[in-house]
């Protein structure tokens, strides 16, 4: 019996929400990571959809959520998720739902910052959620965040703020933009502590434990490898580590406990954002892969950008990520298509690679060397078995396996909870 970890191993959206809260039922607690309310994960269970940011997808089939020391707290943004889905009838409550006592805060000024930063920017923003991501893990290894246990200690709160204030408020007002007072940080803090402290705990100590009792732990990324701080495409990336290892220090527990790598992948790419794309189209077959698959951000809104599958991206995910086996998501997307193609390899200067380049201006140089393969007719939405697959989609799985070095073992073909397919149980390692 193993614990399982799933990250996204192309830019995120690839549906890791769907697949933690499919794989929660058999798991007895999930825990997030890294990353914070930049995330944006949707559920559909029975026509009810859910949209969660911050909350372990885990809560709406009732089990314990955990956010780990890795990821960064907004306060108000946590209640609000909070108010949102116990209207939508999920209980959450500190007995459910467990939050790290030593996770760093991102508060308002760390928003204003980063939008500040990203419109000074201009034509090289990254194109960041700004919702203050950025700014707030700048501050955890600048050893300056105030930590939710803070929230406890009126005394230290005085002084950390001082000296945070000191630092946003000269960079807020170089970059011309609104700075903060001591007042209002205390009082935001002040009216905010009481509703999010109780939910705090040692987090590392309550897995230890369940760790010994044996109890099945799910691990839930946010984000994915490309836009992994140092294996993503930087630095259009986040701010954060997605790649599995990092399920270990972002929670408190043991490298070993990270269990069964599951890489989520969409059937073909998309992207938010800026930065470079290789196997993005331009045309209405990729404007029709956006209509088709409900292309827009969780988050911000914002049309993803979409392309053909990127075997070479995903391969370099699968290496980096530690990937055992993968899940497909949103190969319905693709049926009806005349043709399919597989972006294998780029063209670099004249030269061919069957590696991703590691420098931003070469990322941006690379051109797609692509393998188009007969699309299917038939209809893969709502497969819950193998069997139903026609036969060419199945072609086309085999054909992703062989090139990213990785077993899909899992499959999915619609937002559905239970269109689902499993070829083989992560949790049996
Ligand atoms: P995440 O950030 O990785 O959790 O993914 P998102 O939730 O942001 O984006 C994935 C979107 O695709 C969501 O709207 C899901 O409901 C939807 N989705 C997930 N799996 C499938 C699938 O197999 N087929 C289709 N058509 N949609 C899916
Ligand atoms: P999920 O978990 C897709 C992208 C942003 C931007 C870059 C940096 O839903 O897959 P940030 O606000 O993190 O500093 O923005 O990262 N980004 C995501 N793109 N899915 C996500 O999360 C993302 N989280 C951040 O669009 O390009
Ligand atoms: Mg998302």
């Amino acid at each position: 019996m193993s614990n399982v970890t799933v990250i996204g191993t192309q830019w995120g959206d690839e549906g890791k929400g769907k697949i933690v809260d499919w794989l929660a039922s058999r798991a007895d607690i999930v825990v997030r990571f890294q990353g914070g309310h930049n995330a944006g994960h949707t559920l559909v269970v029975g026509g009810q959809v859910y949209k969660l940011s911050l909350l372990p997808s885990g809560l709406v089939s009732g089990k314990i959520g955990v956010i780990g020391n890795g990821v960064v707290v907004d306060p108000q943004a946590l209640m609000g998720e909070i108010e949102r889905v116990t209207a939508q009838g999920l209980v959450v409550t500190p007995e459910t739902l467990w939050i790290a006592e030593t996770v760093p805060l991102i508060l308002p000024l760390h928003g204003a910052l980063d939008r500040a930063r990203e419109a000074a920017r201009g034509d090289h923003k990254i194109g960041t959620t700004g919702r203050g991501i950025g700014p707030a893990y700048e501050d955890k290894v600048a050893r300056r965040a105030i930590r939710l246990c803070d929230l406890a200690e009126p005394e230290t709160l005085e002084w950390k703020i001082d000296e945070l204030l000191l630092h946003h408020n000269t960079l807020l007002a170089g970059l011309g933009a609104e700075t903060f007072t001591k007042e209002q940080v205390l009082s935001y803090l002040g009216e905010i502590a009481p509703k999010v402290l109780p939910y705090a705990c040692p987090v590392w100590d309550r897995l230890d434990e369940a760790v010994r009792a044996g109890k099945r732990i799910l691990f839930e990324g946010a984000q994915a490898v490309m836009l992994d701080v140092d294996h993503g495409t930087y630095p259009f990336v986040t701010s954060s580590n997605t790649i599995a290892a990092i399920a270990a220090s972002g929670s408190g527990v043991g490298p070993k406990s990270v269990g069964f790598v599951l890489g989520i992948a969409k059937a073909y790419t998309t992207r938010v954002g800026e930065g470079p794309f290789p196997s993005e189209l331009f045309d209405d077959v990729g404007q029709g892969l956006g209509k088709r698959g409900h292309e827009f951000g969780t988050v911000t809104g914002r049309p993803r950008r979409c392309g053909w599958f990127d075997a070479t991206l995903v391969r370099h995910a699968v290496r980096v990520g530690g990937v055992d086996g993968i899940a497909l998501t949103k190969l319905d997307v693709l049926d009806g298509m005349k043709e399919v193609s597989i972006c294998v390899g780029y063209e670099l200067d004249g030269k061919h690679i069957d590696r991703f380049p590691s420098s931003p201006a070469a990322q941006s140089r690379v051109k797609p060397v692509l393998e188009t393969m007969a699309g299917w007719n038939e209809t893969t939405a709502g497969a819950r078995s193998w069997a139903e697959l026609p036969a060419q989609a199945i072609k086309y799985v085999r054909r992703i396996e062989e090139l990213i070095g990785a077993p899909v073992t899992l499959l999915s073909t619609s937002p559905e909870r239970d269109d689902t397919i499993l070829m083989k149980d992560p949790f049996e390692g």
